[in-house]
Order: C-alpha cells, then structure tokens, then sequence
C-alpha cells in the first residue's frame, strides 16, 4: 500500500503502537506531557544527529517514525534504553522519545516519513 491510515483513537497516552507501511513498521508514539517538555528542552548541540524535537513532530503529542534503527536495520523496543524512547538490543543504540540517536553505534536518528494529519485522530502515513 503506497498510503496507510491510522486512527489514533487506538493509542492512549504514553503507549507506542506499532503499524505497518511498506513492510515497514512505523512507531507511533502518544506522547506524555512529561515527554514532550524533556525532548523539547534537550540540547541539539550535543546530539549525534542534531534535530530539534520541534523539526520531528507535526503535533507535540505525536511522535511518528520509521521503527528500524539506523545502524543494521534491527527493529527497536520501545519505551526502553536510558533515554525514554527506545533501544535496539541488536548494538545497543538507545533513542529519546523524539527518536533521536542518543548513545550506542547508529549514526542517525530514526527516520520520519512522510505523513499529514486527516483531522485530529487519523494520520495518513505516505
Ligand atoms: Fe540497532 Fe545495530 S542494528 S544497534
């Protein structure tokens, strides 16, 4: 399928649910206002991969990316690693609730497709 729809409704607040698009799994992440606060307050300059959490998201709450970890292309686990968003137990790569790199061996953050909001509780991946 060359676009997906997702309805949001099926994704509580601080939960991560796992769709798929282009035999791809996409991670969608519900965030806390907790998360939100701590990736929007990180600082850029000491990244890996510097992005604002701000360039990553369309909405706050809404964490949407490409679940494959941009070392060797293993599928990381989320809500672990010492960084609040996910870890790749493949290297240990260890990303933020933005799906920043923070710590391990791959080299960039995880991917953000392409996507746009239909209305507030469905997204179209693609
Ligand atoms: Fe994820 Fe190597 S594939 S750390």
């Amino acid at each position: 399928l060359a676009k997906v729809e997702i309805s949001l409704d099926a994704v509580p607040e601080g939960k991560n649910a796992v769709f798929e698009w282009r035999n791809k799994p996409i991670f969608v992440r519900h965030r806390t206002p907790e998360e939100i606060a701590r990736e929007e307050g990180v600082n850029v300059s000491q990244l890996r991969d510097p992005q604002n959490d701000a360039d990553r998201v369309k909405k706050s709450e809404w964490l949407i990316v490409i679940g494959i970890c941009t070392h060797l292309g293993c599928i990381p686990i989320a809500n672990a690693g010492d960084f609040g968003g996910y870890y790749c137990p493949c290297h240990g790569s260890h990303y933020d609730a933005s799906g920043r790199v923070r710590k391990g061996p791959a080299p960039l953050n995880l991917e953000v497709p392409q996507y746009v909001f239909k209305d507030d509780s469905t997204v179209i991946i693609g």
